[in-house]
C-alpha cells in the first residue's frame, strides 16, 4: 500500500440508505448463521428522505482495529454478522487509487487495512422503525465503494443479508423482493427489483409511531422461538406465502391497490397470528394498533373498496399505505380524530415528514384538530372516543429510492484529518 509520501492519510466514503417495510412478511429462518429465509418477501422502500441511515466509512493505515460509531456512540463490532459482513466485502475488495491523495491499495492490502465506520439515522433509533435493516444495508453498500468491490446490487445483497435478513432489501429503491434461494451457502438468497418508486408514485404512506413502554422481543429471537414452537408457520411459509408472493408481484405491475392492499393486510395479520401461535405466544401489537386496524377496516368497509393498506412489523408502529394524495389526507384526519397530540404539542413535531398531506387534510393548527367531526362510517357515538398521547407521532412519507453516494464532502461524519467521528 503506497502511503507513498511517507505521511499518513485517510481515505472516506459517505453513503445514504433507506428503510424498507415487507407487505408480504419474512419470518423464519433454515439457517442462523448466514440467514437463509423460510418464504420469499416483498417490500416497498421508504422514501430516504424522512427514514434513512448515513453512513461514512473511511481507510487509514494509521487505523489499528475496525471501529464503529452509532448516533454518536462507539460500539462494538465484535459480533459475528458484523464479522460476516467485514470478512465477505474484504475478499471481494479490489486496487483503489487516489491519485490526488497520492494513495495506492492493492487487493492484498485490505486484508490488513482497518476501517472506521461511522453511521447516523435522521428518526429514533428507538421507534422501532426497522433501524438495523438501513443501518446493515449502508454499511455494506458504503463499504463495498470504499473497497471497490464490483459486484452489482443483488450480490451486495446477500452480503447484507447476512447482517440483518431484512436489510438485503434495502439495496433498491421501490419494491423489492427477497428471493429465498435454494442453495444451501445461500448464494441464489438475495434481493432483486420488481418496480422502481417511480412505477407507482401515487401511493403515500404514514407511519404512526406507537407509544409503547415495553420492550419488545427482538426479531431474531422471535422468529427462532416461532419456527421451533408454531406448528402454523410451517403451513404459511409453504402453502400461503408461495401464492401471496405471485400476487402481489401482479398487484404491484398493474397498479391494483385493492389487491395489494388486501394482500399487504392479511399478511401483516397472518405474521401475527403465528406469533400469537408461538410459545410463549409473542404480542407485538398493542391495543393502540388494534384500535388503527379498526379504523382502517372501518373506513375500507364503508368506501367499498380499500383506500388504506396496514401492516405492522415487531412492534407496535401502524405503517398505513394510501392509494393516494386524497386517500392519506381522509386518513390522516381520521388518525388525528382518534389520536390528537397532548394539549402542549407542537402540530410540527406531531406530523413529520411530508407536511403537504397536512395541508391537504385541511389542518394547520391543533385548533383544527380539535375542530374534526366523526368520521362518516361511525353510527355509533361510543366509538368516538379519543385517545389522546397514544400516538407519540406521525411521519408522512412515500415510496423512495435506494442507496446512493454522497460526494459533498460536508455531509461527510467523518474528520478527513483523524479519520474519527466529526
Ligand atoms: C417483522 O431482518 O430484523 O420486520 O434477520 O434476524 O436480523 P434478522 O431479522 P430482521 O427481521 C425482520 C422481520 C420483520 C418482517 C420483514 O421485514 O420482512
Amino acid at each position: 500500500m503506497a502511503a507513498q509520501s511517507g505521511k499518513s492519510w485517510v481515505l472516506a466514503v459517505t453513503a445514504q440508505t433507506p428503510t424498507n417495510i415487507a407487505v408480504i412478511k419474512y419470518w423464519g429462518k433454515r439457517d442462523e448463521e448466514l440467514i437463509l429465509p423460510i418464504n420469499d418477501s416483498i417490500s416497498v422502500t421508504l422514501d430516504p428522505d424522512h427514514l434513512c441511515t448515513t453512513t461514512s466509512v473511511a481507510v487509514s493505515p494509521a487505523f489499528t482495529h475496525d471501529r464503529m460509531w452509532l448516533n454518536g456512540k462507539e460500539v462494538s463490532l465484535s459480533g459475528g454478522r458484523y464479522q460476516n459482513c467485514l470478512r465477505e466485502l474484504r475478499s471481494r475488495a479490489s486496487d483503489v487509487e487516489d491519485e490526488q491523495k497520492g494513495v495506492k491499495i492493492t487487493k492484498k492490502d485490505w486484508e490488513k487495512l482497518h476501517v472506521h465506520i461511522v453511521s447516523y439515522n435522521n428518526f429514533p433509533t428507538a421507534a422501532g422503525l426497522a433501524s438495523s435493516a438501513a443501518g446493515l444495508a449502508c454499511l455494506v453498500f458504503s463499504l463495498a465503494k470504499l473497497m471497490n468491490v464490483k459486484d452489482d446490487h443483488s450480490r451486495l445483497s446477500a452480503i447484507a443479508r447476512q447482517g440483518s435478513g431484512s436489510a438485503c432489501r434495502s439495496l433498491y429503491g421501490g419494491f423489492v423482493k427477497w428471493i429465498m434461494g435454494k442453495e444451501e451457502n445461500g448464494s441464489d438468497s438475495i434481493a432483486v427489483q420488481l418496480a422502481d418508486e417511480k412505477h407507482w408514485d401515487d401511493l403515500v404512506i404514514i407511519i404512526a409511531v406507537v407509544s409503547s413502554r415495553q420492550k419488545e422481543t427482538s426479531s431474531t429471537s422471535g422468529m427462532r422461538e416461532t419456527v421451533e414452537t408454531s406448528m402454523l408457520i410451517e403451513h404459511r411459509a409453504k402453502e400461503v406465502v408461495p401464492k401471496r408472493i405471485v400476487k402481489m408481484e401482479e398487484a404491484i405491475e398493474n397498479r391494483d391497490f385493492p389487491a395489494f392492499a388486501r394482500l399487504t393486510c392479511a399478511d401483516s395479520n397472518q405474521f401475527h397470528a403465528v406469533c400469537l401461535d408461538t410459545s410463549p405466544p409473542i404480542f407485538y401489537m398493542n391495543d393502540t394498533s388494534h384500535r388503527i386496524i379498526s379504523c382502517v377496516e372501518k373506513w375500507n368497509r364503508f368506501e367499498g373498496t380499500p383506500q388504506v393498506a396496514y401492516t405492522f412489523d415487531a412492534g407496535p408502529n401502524a405503517v398505513l399505505i394510501s392509494h393516494n394524495r386524497k386517500a392519506a389526507a381522509l386518513l390522516l384526519q381520521r388518525l388525528l380524530f382518534y389520536f390528537p397530540p397532548q394539549a402542549d404539542a407542537d402540530l410540527n413535531s406531531y406530523v413529520i415528514g411530508d407536511k403537504t398531506i397536512l395541508q391537504d387534510a385541511g389542518i394547520q393548527n391543533v385548533k383544527d384538530i380539535e375542530a374534526l367531526t366523526p368520521p362518516p362510517e361511525i353510527k355509533d357515538n361510543t366509538q368516538t372516543q379519543k385517545y389522546t398521547g397514544d400516538v407519540s407521532y406521525f411521519i408522512c412519507t412515500r415510496p423512495g429510492r435506494g442507496p446512493v453516494v454522497l460526494t459533498d464532502e460536508s455531509r461527510s461524519l467523518i474528520n478527513p484529518e483523524t479519520g474519527l467521528p466529526k
